[in-house]
């Protein structure tokens, strides 16, 4: 699988800030990280390609950013948006970031209006915005949605910031950012819901191993529950307990996937090797605190409760009207052009399965994730499915087509 796209944003940034050189292992070229890379460049960090997969990062301190020439663009990526919106707040420099359409769409008042309380000055409420970096003091903030880019953008300007941050999850979202400066030193507790991070001591250069990306393995996951004879097996995947929600939803369906061999210290990101094989799935309901640690994995979730025996409820997920795409009206609308009986409520859907689905042209509404639920429901669809659009994987998975073509399906 492709190194982990989330740990990879987080990766590049805490080696920016470091004093001293640092390597990411497992680094894929995909579209978002690379948006990530390309604006720490243009904020004068020096990246280069090390060997296949590997990046030398020379960090500047962790205040050794500086005015980009040109406004950071960050493509179709709300990671590099709304991670760099808080970074670059306690930075000494001017930048403006911007994006794609579909991404000035996306909202950033969730990250900008918490940034402002912390005495950032930034102008504009989406895309494009520019920030004017300055000194920020700490705050306690209850966050309104459980959104880990949100968290992470806090914590990132908490680490140049006077006095402490105490951020309050309504729900535990994705720990990685915790995790990874904590292990560069940085005093961050977290317990009940509740993260407490003091300003950051500089920390030297470090080795970051990627693990492969859950995110990307799930579709996979869902491929070999649903393709008869399927044997797939995905070694060296991060299997991190606020991010591996899928694992729980597809076991809880009757999904047949092995997890073994997890390896890992506490503050290390856990890995695994997962093994899937065919399986007669029953329908779920998804809701409540789980959502957060699945919400990626929902569209091929859909897909998977397209074949499960039964009703799958998913509520509490309205996240998802406001990803690349609205994924609740875009699933609904193109697994029903397949057949499959998918209705959309407000916050989620409702599927009855099982249903035969028959190949026909569907649009991947310019989001990689759609795109590749797409795929394997067209695996399993009779006759020939057509994905408009199915370049958009190239956000997190470009290899995406050839590596299905490895396990012999049929896909040009
Ligand atoms: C991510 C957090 C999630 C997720 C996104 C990646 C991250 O978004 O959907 O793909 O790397 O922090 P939200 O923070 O908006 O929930």
């Amino acid at each position: 699988m492709p190194g982990d796209k989330s740990i990879a944003h987080r990766a590049l940034i805490a080696a920016a800030l470091a004093a001293g050189p640092s390597v990411i292992r497992g680094f894929d070229p995909l579209d978002d990280g690379l948006r990530t890379l390309g604006a720490l460049r243009a904020c004068g960090v020096e990246i280069e390609a090390a060997g296949p997969r590997e990046l030398r990062i020379a960090g500047r301190g962790l205040r050794g950013l500086r005015s980009p020439a040109a406004a950071l663009d960050c493509g179709l990526s709300g990671t590099t948006l709304r991670l760099l919106t808080g970074l670059l707040a306690g930075q000494p420099l001017t930048a403006t970031l911007d994006g794609l359409p579909a991404l000035r769409r996306r909202p950033l008042g969730r990250v900008i209006d918490p940034l402002r309380q912390m005495g950032a000055r930034i102008e504009g409420h989406e895309a494009p915005i520019v920030i004017h970096g300055g000194p920020l003091r700490g705050i306690d903030y209850a966050l309104p949605v459980a959104s880990a880019q949100v968290k992470s953008a806090l914590l990132l300007a908490a680490l140049n910031a006077e006095g402490e941050t105490i951020i309050r999850e309504p729900a535990p979202c994705r720990d990685h950012t915790e995790r990874l400066l904590r292990r560069l030193g940085v005093p961050i507790v977290a317990a009940g819901g509740v993260i407490r991070c003091q300003p950051a001591h500089p920390w030297p250069g470090a080795a970051f191993d990627l693990p492969g990306d859950l995110s990307a393995a799930a579709f996979f996951l869902v491929a070999a529950s649903l393709v008869p004879g399927s044997e797939v097996v995905l070694p060296g995947v991060g299997v991190n307990p606020t991010r591996a929600g899928v694992l729980e939803i597809l076991t809880a369906m009757g999904g047949k996937v092995t997890i073994a061999g997890r390896r890992g210290g506490p503050d290390d990101e856990p890995v695994a090797d997962l093994l899937a094989r065919p399986a007669a799935l029953r329908g779920v309901e998804i809701g409540g605190a789980l959502v957060p640690n699945l919400i990626d994995e929902l569209p091929i979730l859909a897909v998977a409760a397209t074949q499960a025996q039964g009703t799958t409820v998913v509520r509490q997920a309205a996240e998802l009207r406001v990803k690349e795409t609205d994924r609740i009206a875009a699933l609904a609308e193109e697994l029903g052009r397949l057949g499959a009986r998918v209705q959309a409520t407000a916050d989620g859907l409702v599927v009855e399965g099982p249903t035969p689905l028959q190949g026909t042209r569907v649009e991947a509404h310019g989001d990689h994730r759609m795109a590749m639920a797409l795929a394997v429901a067209g695996l399993v669809a009779r006759g020939e499915t057509v994905i408009a659009g199915a370049e958009a994987v190239t956000k997190s998975f470009p290899d995406f087509a050839s590596a299905l073509r490895g396990l012999g399906a049929d896909v040009e």
